[in-house]
């Protein structure tokens, strides 16, 4: 390794995150040195402040980098490097924890010119190899199949539509080379920005070692300090970006189809929501609303007037949300293609051609969304949504998609060939950024003609960074119970992969999905990010009530529960915008040194609180629930609490078809409401706090603001203290809302008798669960509990909690 030409740049560009730039085979500028040239990145955040100065320590062949709370130790003979934490030899000679060590780094040459065929690209021009060490555990690295740990997988970055994907298939359509190492309980991250066609081998060939592979010239590493995987989160989300506030509506249900063609099928859709008193909040509509599959127009036989349509299912709370997908049909007359061609706005084939292909305007040609000036005049296009009131956007086929090329050549998987031409980069340089260019555009274009709003932007497809511009659903699903059981690993990687809000179709895409199927995803989606049923053409019917009374109703409650869970969700979106910590959590997330919780993926956290244990398999009415440490009470529909269970250790939890296990851990406090149609606001007319006491009492969170726009909003802090026979509860609250009636209640489980609640306009005690109602504008209770009386209940039987 390390050769005269091989280059490595360090920078601290934020505290706790050193980049390290590996150059093999640097290309020598005429004085003879290595040429580093500046690099543009598809997923830092453009507003990254400048760095930290470094601290730099020489012996002999031995360099220490230090900043930040980190040091790069490296030796110049070998080019063997290593980070660790701390300051290097300036914390005493003490040496922190080692991150990373670099075994091997090394590159090839380029070729002498620009390659023509595929075959003379070389995938694996540079590579580096870590030491893996045993144990540690892989986590994210994007859109995945299979468990959360990727340890022992051979991961290709390389966004692929893959209609449908298996439990077996990779890559697939989001491609983000971040991966938190969770090692002793101790985490650190690895993020590698380069959006070239890249590998990684996480100790599968070699079972000790890392392996990174890309066919670019350079690796440009991040390395990443935790202690904590939310450390390790919030450092990449500082680098790349937080994901923006959705609009509440977003969060409601949504019922999609490939299939819905005309103004008539959505409005029968609403009408079958509304009919069955199943709430609902968005309607998607797919490719069939366009004239000929050509991007930004509507077939005016199927939606004779668009914008009278959006008002009207507005009026009955329904947002219409549209596909775009980004190959634009080569039609001579046609004013997008005109205006593509015109302004050289379209990717083109190695030999300086114009592109062409086919998706499903054929033949189509490929707007090249990594220039921004093609961004810019895609982002215009929108104008034409934001005049008919759309709020939400819902982009596909951004890998990008291509069923077939005019000019036939090599291509790995349906989408264009390494050697298509962006500008002055090849499509192997930058195809997997192909769709954050794309979703910019659409974010940008709403910000500009509908800035009152807060746009709703879904893609299919994306590259570290996308978070700041969309929402990811898992792509083509099928409507199987494994694929049920894959979404939860495969939203929760993306959460560990800075993408806090994903979900898979509801109800699977492809093939026929049955009622037993509907209902348990409709409950396992609960705290899905967003919870969109989706289906294929041709495929069965799959809105709520195709399957009978029977399983209506269980669908109904799955969806009454996610709308009473609402204030909760919203709270855990607007945190997510602030810390990057996904609604969905794995359990590896707040107990990474219980490797139990660390590897279990059939579960999930909705905040550090809650547990869904939802059933996956058919025919099963109990399933086995992982406790973390901890005491937890079983709360049946939000309403009734059961027992309550040490952590640590496996519960059978019973579920019946129409029961969605979930467990409330003591110390929390959990913010819902009642059931609605639809979504209004996001402050609350009637609030009720779930609470579990813990011995020293409890916490909650609450964000409150008007739903959608750009107004502050107000965060609340419930705090119960506990002090001997005393429990002070008391409401700390930040920002405004400006003024509402709010009806507020409690129902305290894991209290003992309370002789006295001040502050409190009146309490009721029954079976273990203590209720209490709010005045107006309260800001402290004290209860006065009977002295000697456990606060611990122990094990009780099933006691009603109350609920909103
Ligand atoms: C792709 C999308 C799917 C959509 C279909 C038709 O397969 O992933 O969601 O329904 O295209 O537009």
């Amino acid at each position: 390794m390390w050769g005269a030409s091989d280059v490595l740049v360090v920078t601290a560009p934020l505290p706790g995150a050193l980049r390290v730039r590996l150059l093999p085979e640097a290309r020598a500028n005429t004085l003879g040195f290595p040429r580093v040239g500046p690099k543009r990145s598809f997923a830092l955040r453009p507003d990254l402040p400048a760095g930290a100065p470094l601290h730099v320590t020489e012996a002999g062949a031995e360099l220490w980098v230090s900043a930040g709370g980190l040091s790069l130790h490296l030796n110049r003979v070998t080019g063997a490097w290593r980070v660790v934490t701390g300051h290097g030899p300036a914390d005493d000679g003490a040496e922190g924890r080692e991150l990373v060590s670099a075994l091997d780094w090394s590159g090839e040459a380029p070729a002498q010119r620009p390659a023509l065929d595929a075959e003379r690209f070389n995938l694996r021009r540079t590579r580096l190899h870590l030491d893996a060490p045993d144990g540690a555990m892989y986590l994210g690295f994007g859109e995945r199949v299979g468990p959360l740990d990727k340890r022992g997988m051979h991961l290709t970055f390389w966004n692929t539509d893959c209609f449908p994907h298996h439990t077996e298939t990779d890559p697939l359509y989001v491609s983000v080379p971040f991966t938190t190492v969770l090692q002793g309980g101790r985490a650190h991250g690895v993020f590698v920005d380069e959006p070239w066609r890249m590998e990684v081998d996480v100790a599968r060939a070699h079972p000790t070692e890392l392996r990174w592979a890309s066919a670019g010239p350079e690796l440009d590493v991040y390395v990443l300090a935790g202690p904590r995987p939310a450390d390790v989160l919030r450092r990449y989300a500082d680098l790349t970006g937080y994901a923006p506030m959705p609009p509440l509506w977003a969060l409601g249900a949504a019922q999609s189809r490939w299939g819905y063609r005309t103004a008539e099928d959505l409005r029968a859709v609403i009408q079958g929501y509304r009919d069955r008193a199943l709430p609902l909040d968005s309607v998607y509509v797919d490719i069939d609303y366009m004239d000929a599959y050509k991007v930004w127009t509507v077939s005016r036989a199927n939606f004779p007037d668009l914008r009278a349509f959006v008002k009207e299912a507005g009026e009955q709370g329904v947002k219409l949300v549209p596909i775009v997908d980004p190959g634009v049909k080569l039609e001579a007359g046609y004013d997008v293609y005109e205006e593509a061609a015109k302004g050289d706005h379209l990717v083109r084939t190695a030999r300086g051609d114009v592109l062409v292909g086919e998706v499903w305007p054929d033949p189509a040609v490929f707007p090249d969304f990594t220039r921004p000036e093609v961004v810019a005049w895609w982002a215009g296009r929108h104008k034409f949504f934001a005049d008919a009131g759309i709020q939400g956007q819902w982009n596909d086929m951004n890998e990008p998609a291509c069923f077939s090329l005019r000019q036939p050549r090599e291509t790995e998987g349906k989408t264009l060939p390494y050697d298509a031409r962006h500008g002055t980069r090849t499509h192997l340089e930058v195809h997997n950024a192909y769709a954050n260019g794309m979703s910019e555009a659409s974010r940008a274009g709403y910000a500009k003609f509908s800035p009152q709003i807060r746009p709703w932007v879904l893609t299919r497809a994306g590259y570290a960074g996308i978070q700041r511009h969309a929402t990811v659903w898992t792509g083509d699903n099928t409507a199987t119970w494994s694929h049920l059981a894959l979404s939860l690993p495969m939203i929760q990687g993306l959460g560990l992969s800075g993408i806090p809000f994903a979900a898979a179709d509801v109800g699977g895409f492809a093939g026929d999905t049955t009622g037993e199927l509907l209902a348990r995803w409709y409950q396992a989606a609960v705290g899905y990010a967003f919870v969109r049923n989706h289906a294929a053409l041709g495929t069965t019917d799959q809105e709520p009530w195709r399957f009978g009374d029977a399983v209506t109703d269980v669908i109904r409650s799955a969806l009454e529960l996610r709308y009473r869970l609402l204030p909760h969700l919203y709270t855990l979106a607007q945190g997510a915008t602030r810390t990057a910590l996904p609604v969905m959590r794995p359990l590896a997330l707040h107990w990474p040194a219980d490797e139990d919780a660390a590897r279990e993926d059939t579960q999930y956290l909705l905040g550090e609180g809650l547990m869904v244990a939802p059933v996956l398999r058919a025919g099963h009415r109990r399933r086995l629930v992982y406790l973390p440490a901890g005491r937890w009470a079983a709360v049946f529909n939000l309403a009734q609490f059961g027992p309550v269970h040490a952590g640590g250790q496996h519960v059978v939890a019973d579920a019946p078809l129409d029961t969605l296990p979930m467990y409330l851990r003591a110390g929390t406090a959990l913010p819902v409401t009642e059931a609605a149609p639809h979504t209004t606001s996001a402050r609350w007319a009637r609030l009720s706090w779930l609470i579990h006491a813990g011995p020293d009492g409890f916490v909650g969170q609450l964000f409150e603001d008007a739903g959608d726009g750009h107004a502050g909003g107000r965060a609340t802090r419930l705090v119960g203290e506990r002090q001997g026979a005393r429990l002070t509860i008391r409401r700390e609250t930040e920002g405004d809302t400006g003024s509402f009636e709010q009806r507020e209640t409690m129902h305290v489980l894991g209290l003992g008798h309370v002789r006295a609640a001040q502050g409190a306009a009146s309490f009721a005690y029954e079976d273990g669960v203590l209720r209490l109602t709010l005045p107006a504008r309260w800001q402290t209770v004290t209860l006065d509990l009977e002295p000697g009386d456990d606060e611990d209940p122990g094990d009780v039987g099933t006691v009603p909690a109350g609920g909103a």
